[in-house]
This record gives C-alpha cells, sequence and structure tokens, in this order.
C-alpha cells in the first residue's frame, strides 16, 4: 500500500488558472490536484490534495498529520508571510516541505520572510507547479522504505 503524503494549500490558491497567470500559470487547481496524484503514486506515495482559505481548518489538517506521523507538502501561501499559529502547528510535524509555486524572494518585499521556513524540513520554491514534484521526491526520498 503506497504511503500517504498531505499537500496542503492556503488561501487562494483554489483560484490557480484565473488567479494572476503571470505568476501562477494556467493550471487550476483541479490540475495540480491530477498532477501530484500521479507524481505521487509514481513514487509509491497516496497525495492527499486538499486547499482551503481557512487558517483553523489548515492548523487542524497540521495537528491530524502530525498525530499520523503523516508527512507533509505545504504551501502556506499568503499565511507563509505572518502566521505564527500556522508555523506552530507546522514545528509539530515530523517531515514537513514548504512549497511556493513562484519564488517569494523576487517578489514583493512583504513575501520575503517565511514563518514556515525555520520549521520545515527544507522549502522549494519557484519552479510552478514543479515545485509540488520535486517536494514529492524529496519525501520519497527521506521516509525510510
Ligand atoms: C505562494 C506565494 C505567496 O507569497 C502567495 O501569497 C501565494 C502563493 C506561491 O505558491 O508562490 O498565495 O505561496
Amino acid at each position: 500500500m503506497n504511503r500517504p503524503v498531505l499537500i496542503a494549500n492556503g488561501p487562494n490558491l483554489g483560484r490557480l488558472g484565473s488567479r494572476e497567470p503571470e505568476v501562477y500559470g494556467h493550471a487550476d487547481f483541479a490540475d495540480l490536484e491530477r498532477l501530484c496524484r500521479a507524481w505521487a503514486n509514481d513514487l509509491s506515495l497516496d497525495a492527499i490534495v486538499r486547499q482551503t482559505d481557512d487558517e483553523a481548518e489548515l492548523v487542524g489538517w497540521l495537528h491530524h498529520a502530525s498525530d499520523q506521523a503523516i508527512p507533509v507538502i505545504l504551501n502556506p501561501a499568503a499565511f507563509t508571510h505572518y502566521s505564527y499559529a500556522l508555523a506552530d502547528a507546522a514545528a509539530e510535524v515530523e517531515l514537513l516541505i514548504e512549497v511556493h509555486i513562484s519564488n517569494p524572494a523576487r517578489r514583493e518585499s512583504f513575501r520575503h520572510h517565511s514563518t514556515i521556513s525555520a520549521v520545515a524540513r527544507g522549502t522549494i520554491a519557484g519552479f510552478g507547479l514543479d515545485s509540488y514534484r520535486l517536494a514529492l521526491m524529496a519525501v520519497a526520498n527521506i521516509l525510510p522504505s
């Protein structure tokens, strides 16, 4: 049986496809979901792909992942830059990788700080949807076989 990995996405990522396509591309969230499932499957992982605009819901998902020892790939979206609640929840997850579609370091200054980076195993940013594929590869490499 494939091992589960939670791919949790924060606010406005459900708007992929219509939201600033020059920054985030033309693929929509359903495309992201489909790609992540296929990439995960190739790595013997079972991707659970979710998106919410609600900080409390995202925190709850991280608590559950932490309790169940499920690795997490997290795109915290705008919460990246100011949510200490999300950072505290992320700190509890044993294997958490932060991903971004764009490279926040190349964008407005408010995007340069991440509350999550210090508690993540690592961060992958700037490769479009491929950031998620690279994160899945990292999870597959890190998990004991
Ligand atoms: C993002 C970058 C964030 O700064 C932004 O608020 C997002 C998406 C990304 O994937 O590039 O919503 O996390």
